[in-house]
């Protein structure tokens, strides 16, 4: 049976069960498979995993942005008291933007390239809270100078071309916390910037957040921003949650053979290229046409074994309730065989790693 919003008060956004599945000419595509997850206010939630593991699909159907009519989506995503699978798109168009917004990768793609910057920031107040024209322009320039555009009472004339790309993310932002949402959708914000100027918008959604109080949930392929920004990390494989937790317990002491190969995967700070081996994930992930009756990592997995054919379910650590994985391996034997996949990414504290990692949980 279903939660009731009621037994989950304390968190913002309540999703049980999120499935989405595709009709394809090939057959049906399972695309996110039975994800559950809760976001409390002031949360920073990052989602990670490789490309195809659903990480979009699973953001983008919180709000059913999608309107493809072969895609079928059930489960229940909980937000003041509310469903948002099943309410009316009039009732969903007055949530998104206004308590829930989006931030996507390309800025451009939320910007209409003939409406100025202050256009779009004004547009999102007179939708949602029926400010005057003069209003939402001087509110729009105090935003702008919020997240950080130089003269800020010229750019809100600009055009989006005439802005640089960081620039008109940043613009995106201020767009998306003109109504200050408490929740703030981001898919990949900032992976078309270079590095420095994603480290400064990364930051400043950061700032924001604290300030404003709204919970954020972050897609992204990189375990470093998620290492630096997020408070708790989803690892998605094949449609799937295959753990969950607290950032730091999830990056000292991760559980899952699936996330030692992400791990494994980045080089470590001040590590040189004689001092690491960098290890890669061998094979690539399972087309969503295929259907799992068991672990869907199995074929990569350098430790499956007869258990895999069945689908593990997610299960908490038993001093850690907040942190949970979906493997048959035994838990007392995690340590030892993560040492043999993490040669260049090695948990924090071992002493802690060795209690932790003591008895099933
Ligand atoms: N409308 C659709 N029809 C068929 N398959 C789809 C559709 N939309 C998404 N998919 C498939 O669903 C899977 C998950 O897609 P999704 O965009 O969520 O991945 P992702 O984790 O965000 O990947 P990336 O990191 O590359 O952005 C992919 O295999 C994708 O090809
Ligand atoms: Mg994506």
């Amino acid at each position: 049976m279903p939660n009731s919003p009621e037994t989950n008060c304390d968190a913002l956004l309540t999703v049980e069960a999120l499935t989405v599945s595709v009709r394809t000419r090939e057959g049906t595509a399972n695309i996110v498979r039975d994800v559950s997850f809760t976001v409390a206010p002031g949360d920073f939630v990052g989602i990670v995993g490789e490309s195809g593991s659903g990480k979009t699909m699973t953001l983008m159907n919180l709000l059913r942005l999608t309107h493809d009519p072969n895609l079928t989506v059930s489960g229940h995503v909980w937000f003041g008291g509310e469903d948002l699978l099943t309410l009316s798109e009039k009732r969903l168009q007055e949530i998104r933007g206004g308590q829930i917004a989006v931030i996507f990768q390309d800025a451009m793609t939320a910007l209409t390239p003939v409406y100025t910057v202050g256009w779009h920031i004004a547009e999102q107040l007179r939708a949602h809270q029926n400010t005057s024209q003069k209003a939402a322009h001087s509110r729009a320039i105090e935003l702008l100078k919020e997240v950080g555009i130089p003269a800020p009472e010229v750019r809100v004339n600009a055009y989006p071309h005439e802005l640089s790309g960081g620039m008109r993310q940043r613009a995106v932002i201020a767009m998306a916390l003109a109504c200050e949402p408490s929740i703030l959708l981001a898919d990949e914000p900032t992976t078309a910037l270079d590095v420095t100027t994603q480290a400064q918008i990364l930051d400043l959604m950061q700032q924001l957040q604290s300030r404003h109080g709204s919970a954020v949930i972050f897609v992204t392929h990189d375990v470093g921003v998620v290492a630096q920004a997020a408070n708790k990390v989803m690892v998605m494989y094949s449609g799937r949650i295959v753990e969950q937790g607290p950032t730091q317990d999830v990056l000292a002491t991760p559980q899952h053979p699936y996330t030692w190969g992400l791990l494994g995967s980045i080089p470590k700070r001040g590590a040189t290229r004689r001092t690491v081996r960098l290890v890669s994930i061998p094979g690539v992930p399972p087309s969503p046409l295929t259907t799992h009756d068991g672990c869907a990592f199995a074929d990569r997995c350098a430790f499956v074994h007869e258990r895999c054919v069945e689908q593990p379910p997610l299960v908490a650590l038993a001093k850690h309730p907040d942190h949970s994985d979906a493997c048959w391996l035994p838990r007392s034997d995690r340590e030892s065989l993560r040492a043999r996949v993490l040669v260049s990414a090695q948990p924090a504290d071992p002493n802690d790693t060795a209690k932790r990692d003591q008895g099933p949980a």
